[in-house]
């Protein structure tokens, strides 16, 4: 075997370890043939990195490794040598005390294993929540070609005739059981019933919005956003973005020519009309930051403003995925936007975000509406601001009941998650439907980790009186399949002495959604007066990875992604920073 000379490929990173005659060239190859590969995968071939957040810890993520083996056919088809190599997994369900706590950490293992590895591409394979915003954040800041493939979501649930909508039923069922109108034998076969097959949840949760704004994004082929896990036609995506990533190599299509400005512009756009998770705005935030392009909140209620509500999906909607998907899609929704997006943006099939929708079409007008017939008027998710969110709040006012879109409500406040489990069914709680009920302590810091607290229960006593919504108020975040009138990400929280720290049970509090308020009706002096008597509560981490979290971790209208992580991984040339300077040393 003759290995190739560097400078046939001189763009490929991989040629630094496997295209060198000395004694490291010979050690790169002849340690990775010991798995089995003859001389032909030296030979020039751009080293495709399969990056599977495969994990039976993860169920949502379970069904990868058969993706990744059609990601692979599409490589070698297309001339490029594949190799798999797995990260860490998020899966909501299992990992406490929250997914959010190890996002960082994730997209800090996605970038550096690509970084320190021969890759000359890499296709990111995810599925559940955080796995997607941590791999294209990972992406993003080592910027060498990526492509991504998300799992899909699951066949939607089914309990007899009944239709069952992930996360967003189960909690409407859990308030049947506690209201005394479900029974013990029923909540047992819905068990069964509500995850039925292979991929994340089939609502327009946090991992199905988060694998559309992928899409939305560019970086992924077309279509890959929506169909189901367990379609064939999600394998042959996988087997054509395989082919694809290897030519991105040859074309130097990198994530930073992909996401950029616009390209950020467009996903906000397609969260709004899709009504999407709250939580994605916590993961665009972060993105922008490791791409060097500013995003702030107000960004986000600018283009709510602007884009129509037009995804009929759950829970803003009323179809799931599965429906979503035979639709049209992304694809048909972004046809809709076409008026207000930015066209020009480049995708990872090399073609622009315009040449791309000149074939979509939408086949079920229920599902996804026309831009001039839309759900609501605005984008599902807006931004408030005042006294008590002086660095902004967020609410899906397409999730919120209309009695409540302008409130004044007096306080009952929750020190933190505990306290909130333990006096919530209290017969004796001071609370009626006016009420709003406040927790604290459930933030980036305060929790730690910024869990899905913030869909904080309705009591029992009024659950049994009939009572379907209350506004709830809280620095933590809420799962993308949450509905009602909560209001999450206070900015900054309790825990750093955000104005949510004084607020005290009976003080009034108003929100008013269309003016995008959100105010503490207590004077300014006496607020001044409680904030100085105020002490931050202890850290929950003193070493690890916890105390890193603590002494890194930004706010929620930062991204919460950790202070070192922003900004971008080139140099002032403009030069990537992802070639490994020297295998050999
Ligand atoms: Fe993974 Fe819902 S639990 S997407």
């Amino acid at each position: 075997m003759t290995p190739s000379s560097p400078n046939d490929s001189p763009r490929l990173r991989s040629r630094d370890w496997f295209g060198k005659r000395d004694r490291w060239g010979l050690a790169h190859r002849a340690w990775l043939r010991s798995e089995g590969f003859s001389d032909r995968v030296f030979e020039g071939k751009p080293v495709i990195g399969v990056c599977n957040s495969w994990s039976e810890l993860n169920n949502c993520n379970a069904h990868l490794r058969i993706l990744a083996e059609a990601v692979k056919r599409g490589v070698w088809e297309a001339g490029g040598f594949p190799l798999e190599f797995n990260t860490l997994s998020l899966g909501e369900m299992l990992m406490k005390p929250t997914t959010m706590l190890y996002r960082n950490l994730m997209a800090m293992e996605v970038e550096e294993s690509i970084r320190a590895y021969p890759l000359d591409g890499v296709v990111l394979l995810c599925g559940c929540d955080k796995t997607t915003p941590a791999q294209l954040m990972g992406a993003a800041s080592v910027d060498v070609p990526a492509i991504m493939v998300p799992g899909g979501p699951m066949l939607s649930g089914m309990w007899h005739d009944r239709e069952l909508a992930a996360g967003t039923d189960v909690r409407r069922m859990w308030e049947e059981v506690r209201a005394g109108r479900l029974g013990e034998e029923q909540w047992c076969e819905i068990e069964s019933c509500v995850s039925r097959s292979a991929g994340h949840c089939y609502v327009m949760g946090t991992a199905s919005t988060m694998a559309s704004l992928a899409e939305g994004l560019g970086m992924t082929l077309p279509g890959a956003g929506d169909i189901p896990a367990v379609d064939s036609r999600r394998m042959m995506i996988a087997e054509r973005s395989g082919g694809r990533i290897v030519e991105m190599v040859r074309e130097g299509l990198r994530p930073s020519r992909i996401m950029t400005a616009a390209a950020l512009e467009n996903a906000t756009r397609l969260l709004m009309a899709l009504g999407g998770s709250t939580n994605a705005i916590v993961h665009l935030v972060a993105l922008a930051g490791r791409l060097g392009i500013r995003l702030p909140l107000s960004s986000f209620d600018d283009i709510a403003a602007t884009t129509p509500f037009i995804a009929n999906v759950k829970p803003s909607g009323k179809f799931l995925m599965e429906e979503f998907s035979y639709a049209g899609g992304v694809q048909a929704v972004l046809k809709e936007l076409t008026p207000l997006l930015q066209l020009d943006a480049i995708t990872a099939n090399g073609k622009s975000m315009g040449e791309n929708l000149k074939g979509a079409a939408c086949f079920n007008r229920e599902v996804i509406r026309p831009l001039r017939e839309p759900l609501l008027p605005q984008g599902g998710v807006v931004v408030l601001n005042g006294n008590l969110a002086p660095q902004g709040a967020v609410i899906k006012q397409s999730a919120v009941s209309p009695h409540l879109m302008k409130h004044r409500g007096r306080a009952v406040v929750f020190e933190n998650n505990q306290d909130l489990l333990a006096r919530l069914d209290d017969p004796n709680l001071p609370v009626d439907e006016n009420s709003v009920m406040v927790l604290r302590n459930a933030g980036p810091k305060g929790a730690p980790g910024m869990p899905e607290w913030g869909h904080l229960p309705i009591p029992a006593k009024l659950l049994k009186a009939g009572v379907k919504d209350m506004v709830r108020i809280s620095d933590a975040r809420i799962s993308g399949t949450s509905f009602g009138t909560i209001v999450v990400h206070v900015a900054p929280e309790a825990a750093v002495g955000g104005v949510l720290a004084i607020v005290r049970d009976g003080d009034e509090i108003d929100l008013d959604v269309a003016a995008r308020r959100l105010e503490l009706r207590v004077q300014d002096a006496e607020i001044r007066s409680r904030l100085a008597q105020w002490k931050p509560p202890a850290p929950h981490y003193e070493r690890g990875y916890g105390r890193l979290f603590l002494d890194h971790i930004l706010q929620a209208d930062e991204g919460c992604d950790f202070d070192f992580l922003r900004g971008s991984s080139r140099d002032e040339g403009g030069t990537p920073l992802a070639r490994y300077p020297n295998p050999a040393l």
